[in-house]
């Protein structure tokens, strides 16, 4: 995508209130190969909200990275450019699949799958504002009545834009709704920029199926990552050699967990750190045994000291039922 060269075909999606910097730095050392920030609103970039510029910042470690934006009207979504800019992401990528109420009643997101006028102006205000590289993600259409994925695909390559995400779901449809993995393979046939597909990948030959049966250049991973960012490092394994890694063992999973514990705290603060580490403290423990009480503990604890304590302690007590048993 313009000079980017990408070390792989794996991403990590993006996911509002989930892929912070440490979220992203983590899936890169399990080998995510493109990783985004949260969405971040090109309105609150222009009025400087000092929330929203922070949801811009990354690292070097972190790239290369697209910085995601949304917004409704051209001239902002150019501004907003301009001030992403002066951080130097790798691509920046325009949202047009928010589906979420304060976002679409405002026209931005998913909103703009009814307005493909208004959509081709914010795409090509964008490409003219910026020599980064600008990607656009899109869902199916607004309802399945209307399936406009196909002519934003064609829009956004008119407009100059390098790539296309399709999350093949319409903003009415909810997660229990299938991803029409077929709506990808027939955007990869109708345009010639690459096409990155979303939805519904958990496991390797997920990700392997939907290359396989979409044609499509690259997989995005979205909750397939939460509580599971080594998936990366597994779809890697699985596409270069076919055989599944094994699952993590208990013991790595709460390295695992504690590594992106103690990196929510470096970049957040212990107070803030730790709050936001609970939703995914909560997805990693999910499926260890009997780990209730154990999130009802860490739940409660103000340090990472504590925390890592908490979930030495469990481990000990696993190794001794287990030994009992
Ligand atoms: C909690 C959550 C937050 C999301 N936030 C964003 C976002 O900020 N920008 C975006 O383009 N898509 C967002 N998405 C959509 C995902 O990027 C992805 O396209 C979708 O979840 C389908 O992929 P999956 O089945 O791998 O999760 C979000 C999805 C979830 C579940």
């Amino acid at each position: 995508m313009g000079n980017l060269i990408l070390s792989g075909n794996v991403f990590l999606a993006p996911l509002a209130g989930i892929t912070d910097a440490p979220f992203r730095i983590l899936a890169k050392r399990f080998g995510a190969d493109l990783v985004y920030t949260e969405m971040v609103s090109a309105e609150g970039l222009c009025r400087g909200n000092t929330d929203t510029l922070r949801l811009l910042y990354f690292g070097e470690e972190e790239r290369p990275i697209g910085v995601q934006i949304f917004g409704s009207h051209p001239d902002n979504m150019a501004e907003a450019c301009r001030v992403i800019d002066k951080l130097k992401p790798d691509l920046i990528d325009i949202n047009f699949g928010c589906p979420v109420k304060k976002v679409v009643q405002r026209n931005g997101g998913a909103a703009l799958l009814k307005d493909l006028k208004l959509l081709e102006k914010i795409v090509s205000a964008v490409t003219r504002s910026t020599k980064t590289p600008v990607t656009v993600k899109t869902r199916s259409g607004w309802d399945q009545k209307n399936i406009v994925a196909l002519e934003v695909a064609k829009i956004a390559q008119g407009c100059g834009a390098s790539a296309i995400t399709v999350h093949p779901r319409t903003q009415k449809d909810d997660y229990s709704v299938k991803a029409d993995w077929d709506l990808i393979a027939r955007v990869k046939k109708e345009v010639n920029i690459p096409v990155f597909g979303s939805g519904d990948i958990f496991t390797p030959p997920d990700a392997k199926n939907m290359l396989d049966l979409t044609g499509c250049d690259a997989v995005m991973i979205g909750r397939g990552a939460l509580g599971n960012p080594w998936i990366f490092s597994q779809i890697d394994h699985f596409l270069e050699s076919g055989s599944q890694l094994p699952e993590p063992s208990l013991e790595e999973r709460i390295r695992i967990c504690l590594e992106h514990a103690g990196l929510s705290v470096k970049e957040k603060g212990e107070y803030v750190g730790l709050r936001t580490m609970r939703k995914h403290m909560a997805w990693y423990t999910m499926r260890m045994p009997r780990s209730k009480e154990l999130r009802q503990k860490v739940f409660t604890l103000e340090t990472l000291e504590d925390v890592r304590c908490a979930f030495e302690d469990y481990l000990l007590l696993q190794k001794n039922i287990c030994e009992t048993v």
